[in-house]
């Protein structure tokens, strides 16, 4: 029989209990067990070993990473992400960590020395590089359908009302608001897809809407400048109801336009459409636009974004590879993050300056 990575969950609440260890479940990942589940909440790790019919729950980390694990997958709020990365490398356990990978460079620096000391292995969980739609439209920029790139867009929105004891509501542990909740995917995506930077940010930030008990953004839009000069906007609300929400994804280049709503998300689906101009045409001084464009649907089908990363990182354990998304990735993504709470906070635009571990 073909040799399976054993895991371990840290963290069995929203995402690990609601998609990551469901959907894992679901399709079947025949290289990829799961063994056992810890949560600081005896209760909801009783609860979601239960559930998942997991042969072992517990309630500290020292004894889940007593076992006989290849792997662990943290999914605890931010300000844990450090010391449990640092605890599970110790323990030899290669570490699928979700995202936002840390609250400073200097812990993502910590995480890596542990990481590179123990010889293990690392991946963030930028999941939403799963969506088949994500893919398609990184094909078609770097593939040159559009152009070359002028403007970028990531939205990504929920409806987040004040929640009694919730950790994202509290700066000192969620490190922000919107931003680096939900922002964070946005810049990855916005940056792989077209295959460039962020050197460059500005913004606003406020709380507009929600009465959080400290003051994160439930508002947030950055204005950012790619390496390859293109422009971009980053825009993140928790203040937008669930049912209007477009999750928008805008690519603009010379060429056409790709164009997605609700890729952007925990769901592997959406809609995503190109239209390409075939031919330069010139200046058209009436501006009537009746130029021919070739507009594309494209249909695709898309599998659980959170079950691939399991997939994806077992295979790299296995076959000894360096996973896709790793430190270099999580630094540079604090760095825009923080760059732009700077440029929010400073009422300026600020350069994005990643330093190298
Ligand atoms: N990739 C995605 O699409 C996505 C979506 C949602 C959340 N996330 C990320 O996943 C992480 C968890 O978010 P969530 O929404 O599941 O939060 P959550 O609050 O729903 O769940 C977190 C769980 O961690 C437990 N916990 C708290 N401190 C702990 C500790 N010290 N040790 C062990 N368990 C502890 C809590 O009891 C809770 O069950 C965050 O980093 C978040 O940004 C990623």
């Amino acid at each position: 029989m073909a040799r399976k990575i054993k895991w371990g969950v840290i963290g069995a609440g929203g995402i690990a209990s609601r998609r990551t260890i469901p959907e894992w479940l679901a399709a079947g990942i025949d290289i990829a067990a799961l063994d056992s589940v810890m949560d600081i909440d005896p209760a909801a790790a009783r609860r979601v070993a239960g559930r998942f019919g997991i042969a072992h729950w517990c309630a500290n980390e020292s004894e889940l990473l007593a076992r006989d694990l290849d792997a662990v997958y943290i999914a605890t709020p931010l300000n844990m992400h450090c010391a449990q990365a640092i605890q599970a490398a110790a323990a030899g356990k290669h570490i699928l960590c979700e995202k936002p990978i840390a609250a400073t460079i200097e812990e993502v620096n910590r995480m890596e020395e542990a990481c590179r000391a123990a010889g293990v292995k690392f991946m963030l969980g930028f999941s939403m590089r799963n969506n088949i739609y994500h893919q398609k439209a990184r094909e078609l920029v770097q593939g040159g359908a559009i152009g070359r790139l002028v403007m970028a867009r990531a939205q990504l929105t929920c409806w987040y009302p004040p929640i009694e004891g919730a950790w994202r509501q509290d700066g000192a542990i969620s490190g922000g608001g919107a931003l680096i909740d939900m922002g964070a995917h946005c810049i990855d995506l916005i940056e792989w897809i077209c295959g460039s930077k962020i050197i460059e940010v500005c913004g606003f930030q406020d709380q507009l809407v929600q009465h959080y008990r400290t003051p994160i953004e439930d508002a947030s839009t950055a204005v950012v400048r790619l390496e390859n000069g293109a422009h971009g906007i980053i825009d993140n609300y928790f203040n937008l109801p669930d049912a209007a929400a477009q999750n928008a994804l805008e690519l603009h280049g010379t060429r056409g336009s790709i164009i997605g709503r609700g890729t952007i998300g925990q769901d592997p689906g959406g809609r995503l459409f190109s239209i390409v101009q075939p031919e330069e045409t010139g200046y058209q001084a009436d501006q009537i636009r009746n130029v021919p464009a070739r507009r594309v649907e494209f249909n695709l089908e898309g599998k659980s974004l959170y079950a691939r990363q399991i997939e994806i990182f077992s295979n790299c354990i296995l076959e000894d590879r360096e996973p896709p998304i790793g430190f270099a990735d999580g630094r540079h993504s604090v760095a825009v993050i923080d760059a732009i709470y700077r440029a929010v906070r400073e009422r300026r635009t600020i350069e994005v300056e990643t330093p190298i571990s």
